[in-house]
């Protein structure tokens, strides 16, 4: 849809980035550890200020203990995390269990190792996990279970209750969660983040992957992390040795320094709150019936009426007619499910959201 939208000068709300600057006092960081010769590889698992900084944030965020020379490993993304998590512990046949609609990367990434996704729809709307049809889907073949809360492309969340079922299902069982929370910090309305790191039990068995790109605006960096018990980062870190090996030094030594200015995070949801309920509200001008989101900077609205063409069908029509770019929900799911949804990214400046439904005011 990005192609498209450059081929047809649209404006973009369908790929998932913002359009405008990121924190300036990040960018002058990095470049003074450029100029001061932080340019030659960093150790395998990461510059250790950096790791230091993130279990400084866990312990402050979540209370929990993670260590950093042995639970922490800088990755160049969170999906390169999310992939090195599922190479460390597949093996052929085994399955995994994805949510869909979800993240484009984790069917191919549990194909790619020789093992099953067995997908499971969210439920319409609202996009909750049917926990009874994840223990329906449990055989002896389970390997592991991906969650991605806040999720892509929904913005839907994860409860307290989630968790709760979450572990009952887990529990007593060798099954492995993959938790993907590259949108930790945008989270809405006040809601808590029910990250794995709050949970010891759970920790146990998971690997839990994120997203600087994500976090501080710079989706072009490439550069996350995932912190794992450390058995299992001993085995992710088998994986990472010997395919990226060691990520951009000085993006780590310049987020070493800014992860310690707390205000930085703690007043993203607000910043991206903010920008959620302008687009909403903008939207509400348009035929579109928007759904909720309570997390990530993507919203879903539905277009029953306005069309009933196929969402693939509309959207490759809105960008071409209209001028606006989106992405249509059946891409999220393997076997192209069409609830007649689009997902719109609300990551933009306010003149970008603004030209944006000037054009779909008309459609
Ligand atoms: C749910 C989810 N996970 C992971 C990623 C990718 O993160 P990164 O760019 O750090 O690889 C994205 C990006 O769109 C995403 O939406």
């Amino acid at each position: 849809m990005s192609g498209l939208a450059t081929e047809y000068n649209a404006v973009n709300l369908g790929q998932g980035f913002p359009d405008f600057p990121m924190n300036h006092e990040l960018t002058t960081l990095v470049a003074e550890a450029m100029k001061n010769n932080f340019n030659q590889y960093p150790p395998m698992p990461g510059w250790m200020p950096l790791r230091e900084a993130i279990a400084e944030k866990v312990a402050f965020l979540y209370q929990t203990k993670i260590n950093p020379d042995t639970e922490i490993t800088i990755t160049p993304g969170g999906t390169y995390a999310i992939y090195s998590s599922l190479t460390a512990i597949l093996q052929p046949g085994d399955e995994v269990i994805v949510f869909e609609p979800g993240y484009d990367s984790y069917v191919p990434n549990v194909e790619i190792n020789g093992a099953k996704a067995i997908t499971i729809n969210l439920v319409y709307p609202g996009y909750h996990i049917d926990w009874a049809a994840v223990q329906n889907a449990i055989t002896s073949k389970t390997k592991a279970i991906i969650i991605n809360s806040p999720h892509n492309p929904t913005g839907s969340v994860i409860g307290e209750e989630d968790i709760k079922q979450l572990r009952k299902i887990t529990a007593g069982t060798n099954i492995f969660i993959i938790s993907d929370e590259v949108y930790e910090h945008l989270i809405f309305d006040n809601i808590p983040h029910q990250s794995i790191l709050r949970y010891p039990d759970l920790l146990e068995r998971s690997f839990v992957c994120f997203s600087f790109g994500k976090t501080y605006n710079c989706t072009g960096w490439k550069l996350g992390y995932c912190i794992a018990p450390a058995t299992l980062t001993k085995e992710f870190r088998k994986v990472h040795q010997f395919n990226c090996f060691s990520c951009h030094t000085p993006s780590q030594v310049g987020l070493a320094m800014f992860l310690k200015n707390k205000k930085a995070y703690l007043s993203l949801p607000s910043f991206m709150q903010e920008k959620r309920d302008y687009f909403k509200q903008l939207m509400q001008q348009t035929r579109f019936t928007m759904q909720e989101s309570f997390g990530s900077y993507f919203i879903c609205g539905s277009y029953e009426r306005i069309s009933d063409e196929a969402d693939k069908d509309l959207a490759i029509r809105l960008t071409k007619e209209a001028g606006v770019a989106t992405i249509p929900v059946s891409a999220f799911y393997q076997n192209g499910k069409d609830d007649k949804v689009l997902r719109f990214c609300f990551s933009k400046k306010k003149e970008t959201l603004e030209a944006a439904v000037e054009k779909l005011i008309r459609v």
